[in-house]
């Protein structure tokens, strides 16, 4: 029987809010706004997953698909810096990989699933799950499409959580809420609909507070409460 990792977030108030860190065995989603710190909690983890399970890391690789173009191995200095780690054995520990079409994306999946039978992994982020969908099916007509392909792609990263006892951790978008031909322009739901929201085990929305203050809230989870916590984007990643 697998046991659980709870990998550190680099916050000690969000870490408590997940009940000590992302979870190995299941798929904890991002969602919200424009620069709430998404992708900056994905190069977070990066690090933190790498720490031995002594410091609330994984002791584990990283797999990163990266739908939107914007990891910047830079950004791991730092943050490998705070967490007392060599810059550069972190870099060779994040397996990355760019995706241009969600068939592509799939593809990854499948190849990443060869990688992680041989390699110890601990975490797998895909940032973001929905961006290519989103590109490769446009019409209306193709919602059902979409959404078929997305389940598939999922129930892939469900079964790479179970098999390999591996964190997942995917960021979403929000959108607007078409119903009724009514606009919003304060989007607010998560993208994806019901095939999204059953997929993720834990669902986070993040919305920006001050200067570099984030708040993050646990949304829809039956097993968490339904409370709150502030944390800091700062130079070496995610803080409190
Ligand atoms: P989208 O992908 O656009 O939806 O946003 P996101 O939620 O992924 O936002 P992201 O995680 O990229 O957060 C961007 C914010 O992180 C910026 O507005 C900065 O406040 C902060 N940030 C980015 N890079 C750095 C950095 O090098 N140092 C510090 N201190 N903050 C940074
Ligand atoms: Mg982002």
């Amino acid at each position: 029987r697998k046991s659980v990792v709870r990998i550190t977030t680099g916050s000690q108030a969000l870490d408590e809010l997940l009940g000590g860190g992302i979870e190995t065995l299941a798929i904890t989603e991002a969602f919200g706004e424009f620069r709430s710190g998404k992708t900056q909690l994905a190069h977070t983890l990066c690090v933190s997953t790498q720490l031995p399970t002594s410091m609330r890391g994984g002791n584990g690789k990283v797999a990163y698909i990266d739908t939107e173009g914007t990891f910047r191995p830079d950004r791991i200095v730092p943050i490998a810096e705070r967490f007392g780690m060599d810059p550069g054995a972190v870099l060779d520990n994040i397996i990355y990989a760019r995706a241009y079409t969600y068939e592509h994306q799939h593809n990854l999946l499948l190849g990443l699933a060869a990688k992680m039978s041989e390699e110890p992994f601990k975490l797998l982020i895909v940032d973001s799950i929905i961006a290519l969908f989103r590109v490769d099916f446009t019409g209306r007509g193709e919602l059902a499409e979409r959404q078929q392909k997305l389940a598939q792609m999922l129930s892939r990263l469900t079964k790479i959580a179970e098999e390999f006892n591996v964190a997942v951790y995917m960021t979403n978008q929000v959108v607007a809420d078409p119903g009724g031909g009514v606009f919003v322009s304060d989007p607010k739901k998560p993208a994806g609909g019901h095939v999204l929201a059953h997929a993720a085990t834990v669902r986070l929305m993040f919305r920006k507070g001050k200067g570099e203050q984030r708040i993050c809230k646990v949304f829809d989870a039956p097993n968490l409460p339904e409370s709150e916590a502030v944390f800091q984007i700062t130079p070496g990643g995610i803080a409190d």
